[in-house]
């Protein structure tokens, strides 16, 4: 998605501008810009182009964009395809201006104000920008209210006068800006990721509020004039976890984190062995007062919710919905104020998932969710949050934030069993040691890593790969291929093994590659069956299972096979998803591609 930011303070703002999209360049976009305002004698200087950042640092080489003063922005394309033109900043008359959102009526915007023969591009954010310019008869205020009323969908708009040199402002409906005042300077951006090299303390500017930043600081007002106090937060991560460490990409960085993410995760949660919340401020009555759950979320945090659908209905027999975010509130879901809907999400900003969450919420539905940004769009609307706390996760690639996700859903699963009675105090301290005993497992797995690497070349070249398993194992490898094929481009699909008859085997021929899990007792006979039913056809099976079944089957002829630590069923879907994040991560490697910026993707989906 749309990366933002903006500065004013005492240095020169090129570089500073340059090095924030840097670090937002994880959002996911195709074209890059800036805009200076350095003062009366100069008007402000738009340097923008499709591509990399990279590509924007040459053009901005020599005494190119002098000022103390600038905005800038990555676009990931929605309306308009990738060119210079459409790229940010945009201008127009006495406005120049940033977007990151959607401007649903910018075609009834243009015909209403006649702009057809004035714009330079095709996007919405130039018909913002024509707008703005239309009510600016000099206070800026009155320009930014009149135009956010006329204004459909969703925006976070960084604006700035030509005639107002130094001065920045901004204002939003849904999509994200944070902001800050430090010695540095003020800054404002679409995340924290872009601010943390100055400071950890921001704050998030209110929907339909006015922000304004100058050199004497920043000021914020709500819609009627009145100013507002910015409520300051702190972020819990230092500047250095927002960093490669070494790796050659952040992918690998996060997925080696994972054993102290989840050890930060589940401290200071488990008080004489049972899960306790009383740090996080969750109550229990939203654990014994619910007679439903709803998980809302979409891609990998929805994968993390079909594992905690699993752990509840087995260890609360509880009927529990996963929906995807996105198709949620179109299917009329049956929601009352029995109902507990948890959202999950990394950013914490997907608009998806937030949407789904405000509509179970109008449904009378009480609402937890799981989240990794503190102070995030889907924590503050929500009744309760359970952060997570994995740090920063740049890759486009999810995996620390998934498996820490998991580790608050078992913690959850456990209290909820405790507070409902549903497993006694043995089988819950058995349970949260089990968890306990996580990081240790996934510190084994990581160290054999490179005997997972050479399964990659196995399938390096394939266009089309199946993963198989059953129950758990079947939601462990949907994550497993999403990974590899939003990383890899390989047309991977996970399929239920016992389903494959129906029709998908007819796609099983010589030397297909297909990934295997089998971690579950119950169902470990049925499943080896169904490899040996794709084995028979041809396929090129690499087989992850757990320890204790290798002697079972270690014999037979495998493209590759690891063994997985052993674990209760319900936790081995811990190790087996650290080993399918490190096959996705060196098929993605060795095939060359941009491990943390794959095409066409974003970190954060912020346009439904
Ligand atoms: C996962 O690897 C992808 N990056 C994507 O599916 C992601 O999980 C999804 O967009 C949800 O993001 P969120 O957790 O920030 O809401």
């Amino acid at each position: 998605m749309c990366g933002i930011i903006g500065y004013i303070g005492p240095k020169e703002a090129k570089d500073i501008l340059l090095d924030a999209l840097e670090l937002l360049e994880y959002r996911g976009y195709d074209s890059a810009g800036i805009a200076l305002n350095s003062g009366f004698e100069n008007p402000i200087e738009v340097l923008k182009c499709a591509g990399r950042v990279s590509d924007l640092r040459k053009r901005c080489e020599g005494d190119k964009g002098k000022g103390n003063c600038g905005i800038g922005h990555t676009r990931w394309a929605t309306h308009g395809g990738v060119c210079d033109e459409n790229a940010h900043p945009h201008q127009f008359g006495n406005v120049t201006v940033v977007h990151n959102g959607i401007i649903e009526n910018y075609k009834e915007l243009m015909e209403h104000y006649h702009l057809a023969g004035d714009l330079t591009s095709q996007t919405d954010t130039e018909v913002a920008a024509a707008v703005l310019n239309h009510f600016y008869q000099g206070d800026p205020y009155a320009a930014i209210r009149k135009t956010v009323l006329k204004l459909k969908g969703t925006f976070a708009l960084v604006i700035m006068f030509e005639d107002r040199p130094g001065t920045i402002y901004a204002v939003r409906n849904v999509s994200p800006i944070v902001a800050t005042c430090c010695e540095e300077g003020c800054m404002l951006a679409s995340d924290v990721t872009a601010l943390c090299r100055f400071t950890n303390s921001y704050f998030v500017v209110p929907e339909f509020h006015v922000l304004e930043m100058n050199e004497s600081g920043l000021k914020l007002y709500d819609m009627s004039g009145e100013e507002a106090i910015p409520q300051y937060m702190t972020v819990d991560w230092d500047v250095s976890r927002a960093d490669k460490g070494g790796y050659p990409f952040y992918m690998e960085k996060e997925i080696m984190e994972q054993p102290d993410a989840i050890r930060r995760t589940i401290e200071g949660r488990i008080v004489n062995g049972i899960p306790d919340f009383s740090v996080d401020g969750v109550p229990d009555e939203i654990f014994t007062e619910c007679e439903r759950v709803i998980v809302v979320a979409c891609g990998t945090a929805m994968h993390a919710g079909l594992v905690g659908q699993a752990l509840i209905q087995s260890k609360l027999r509880m009927h529990v919905d996963v929906e995807y975010a996105s198709e949620f509130m179109y299917a009329d879901p049956v929601v009352d104020d029995k109902t507990l809907v948890i959202a999950i999400s990394q950013s914490g900003e997907t608009i998806d998932t937030l949407e789904a969450l405000k509509y179970a919420k109008k449904q009378g539905a009480r609402s937890l969710s799981i989240i990794n940004v503190r102070g995030a769009s889907i924590a503050r609307e929500s009744d309760y949050v359970l952060y997570t706390l994995a740090g920063p996760e740049i890759a486009v690639a999810s995996t620390k934030a998934y498996t820490t996700q998991l580790a608050v859903l078992y913690l959850m699963v456990a209290r909820m069993a405790y507070l409902r009675g549903t497993m006694s105090i043995e089988e819950i301290h058995e349970f949260v040691g089990e968890l306990a005993r996580v990081p240790k497992v996934m510190e084994s797995v990581l160290s054999r890593r490179q005997d997972i690497h050479k399964f990659a070349r196995a399938i390096l070249n394939a266009k089309d790969a199946f993963m198989i398993g059953r129950g758990l194992d079947y939601s462990i490898l949907l994550e497993g291929s999403l990974k590899l094929k939003e990383i890899s481009y390989i047309h991977t699909e996970a399929y239920a093994s016992g389903e494959l008859k129906h029709g998908t085997i007819a796609l099983i021929t010589e030397n297909t590659p297909v990934i295997a899990v089998v971690t579950q007792k119950k169902l470990h006979d049925k499943e080896m069956s169904n490899i040996r039913e794709v084995k028979s056809r041809g396929a090129s099976v690499t087989l992850f299972i757990k320890e204790s079944y290798f002697s079972q089957e270690g014999e037979q002829d495998w493209s590759g096979i690891f063994t997985l630590p052993d674990m209760l069923d319900e936790f081995m879907v811990m190790p087996a998803s650290v080993a399918l994040q490190l096959l996705a991560y060196y098929v993605s490697m060795d095939k060359g591609l941009d491990v943390d910026k794959p095409r066409n993707l974003a970190k954060v989906v912020t346009v439904e």
